[in-house]
């Protein structure tokens, strides 16, 4: 048996993961990697340095590979479209992954499938016609109202809570509406600037939304194959602090059975409509009320996604393994969960340098903990890892308590205790 070769575009932590599961399964990961000494770059033997926009270097990556997937959505659309012609596996398919790159792409497609979400519109022209349309909007639907660059945003970065027509005139929501009525202008006088490159190109319009009152996030976490099988975990709850997922807890703790049915419907409708290959995950806002809940769909992402750090050991099959046995087009792993709780928290740079003792003070503080570190230099605020906990818990209480722990193991990590 010769190991397939898997080519990934992107080297950063979800690149890493997955090569802790290929190396597991005999999978050879090729990974393009922007810096040689990145996170996945450290752990993967066949890493070559690029860009995800180099063609020439994209190319040698596919050579020999039985198919190509990603750890990020900034891909460059004509060269995937290319490779695809030219007969390579790409998985997901761009049709598929641009619904995970444009989030007005995201919403048309949402609408036709006839799938529930926040209320939203398209913003474009110059700055002033741009406030004048999310006025419109907001006299129709209320503030506050939700701001978002259709590409290129992650982690909170792109997102912009507007509570007024006034804050439009200035700050970071004035700077949008400039930037973009100025890409608008540009890409009318030289008939370029949309297209091609890199996140999709120059923003030339703007996406708005209805603020959603939601009681909590969910996120919705499977996996499909070419063939056709998919495999969904349990919906788990993440906690969102800035725009950054900083906790999940899996399953989705007293969650309606019927939301939960309905979440997996969505799930499912979404991947088997874009024709998705490998990890999908759909973020969700729920409102909960006593008589039933509400679910709307946030956003999508085609890859392992923060949402299902837990699977790594709370799960049968972690997302990382499961994306490159989907991508592969290999039989799924069983979803089941391994414990009835998982909570997961993230990692993120404190304010200075942990001091050097911080890993074996957090291994002694928590045995039970699965600490997962990325090998990524410490800047405050940034992803650096992230920390697994099971519990035999099921009530309130006895999950709070475990995040706690796994809090108190990441506070030391973070230098912070
Ligand atoms: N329409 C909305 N209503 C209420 N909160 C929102 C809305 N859109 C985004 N948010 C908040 O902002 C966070 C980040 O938005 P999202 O579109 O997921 O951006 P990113 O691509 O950075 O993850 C969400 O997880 C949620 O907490
Ligand atoms: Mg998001």
């Amino acid at each position: 048996m010769s190991a397939p070769i898997l080519a990934v575009i992107g080297g950063g932590q979800l690149a890493r993961m997955m090569q802790e599961e290929a190396s597991a399964l005999g999978i050879h990961l090729r990974t393009l990697v922007e810096t040689p000494d990145g996170s996945a770059a450290q752990v993967t033997v066949d890493a070559p340095v690029g860009g995800a926009d180099d063609a020439d270097a994209v190319r040698a990556l596919v050579t020999g590979a039985a198919a190509l997937t990603f750890e990020h959505e900034h891909q460059d659309s004509a060269l995937l479209t290319q490779l695809q012609a030219e007969g390579v596996p790409v998985r997901p398919a761009p049709e598929a992954l641009l619904l995970a790159r444009d989030k007005l792409a995201m919403r048309r497609a949402v609408d036709a499938a006839g799938l529930p979400q926040p209320a939203w519109a398209e913003i474009a022209g110059n700055a002033q016609e741009m406030r004048a349309q999310i006025g419109a909007f907001a006299a129709d639907h209320g503030w506050p109202v939700v701001l978002k660059t259709p590409r290129g945003g992650y982690d909170g970065h792109g997102v912009l809570m507007v509570d007024s027509a006034t804050a439009l005139d200035d700050g970071e929501a004035a700077t949008w509406l400039e930037a973009t009525a100025a890409a608008r202008a540009g890409h009318a006088t030289n008939g370029t600037g949309g297209g091609g490159s890199l996140g999709g190109g120059a923003v030339t319009s703007l996406l708005v939304e209805a603020a959603v009152p939601f009681t909590r996030e969910l996120a919705v976490l499977l996996a499909r194959r070419p063939s056709g099988q998919i495999a969904v975990w349990p919906v788990i709850e993440s906690v969102q602090s800035d725009g950054i997922c900083v906790e999940t807890v899996a399953p989705a703790p007293g969650l309606d059975p019927a939301a939960a049915r309905q979440a997996e419907h969505i799930g499912r409708t979404i991947a088997e409509r874009a024709d998705v290959t490998g990890v999908l995950a759909v973020e969700l806002f729920a409102v909960e009320a006593p008589e039933d809940t509400r679910l709307y769909i946030n956003e999508l992402a085609m890859r392992p996604h923060n949402s299902g750090h837990w699977t790594q050991d709370g799960a049968l099959t972690s997302q990382f393994a499961q994306h490159l046995r989907a991508v592969l087009d290999l039989p799924l792993g069983a979803t089941t969960p391994t414990a009835p709780t998982t909570v997961m928290v993230n990692y993120l740079g404190g304010d200075s340098l942990p001091p050097a003792d911080v890993l074996a003070r957090a291994l002694e503080c928590e045995p039970r903990a699965h600490i997962h570190l990325y090998g990524k230099q410490w800047r405050p605020g940034r992803k650096l890892g992230h920390v697994n906990l099971t519990t035999s818990a099921t009530d309130p209480a006895g999950i709070g308590a475990v995040r706690e722990r796994a809090r108190a193991v990441v506070a030391i990590l973070r230098g912070e205790a």
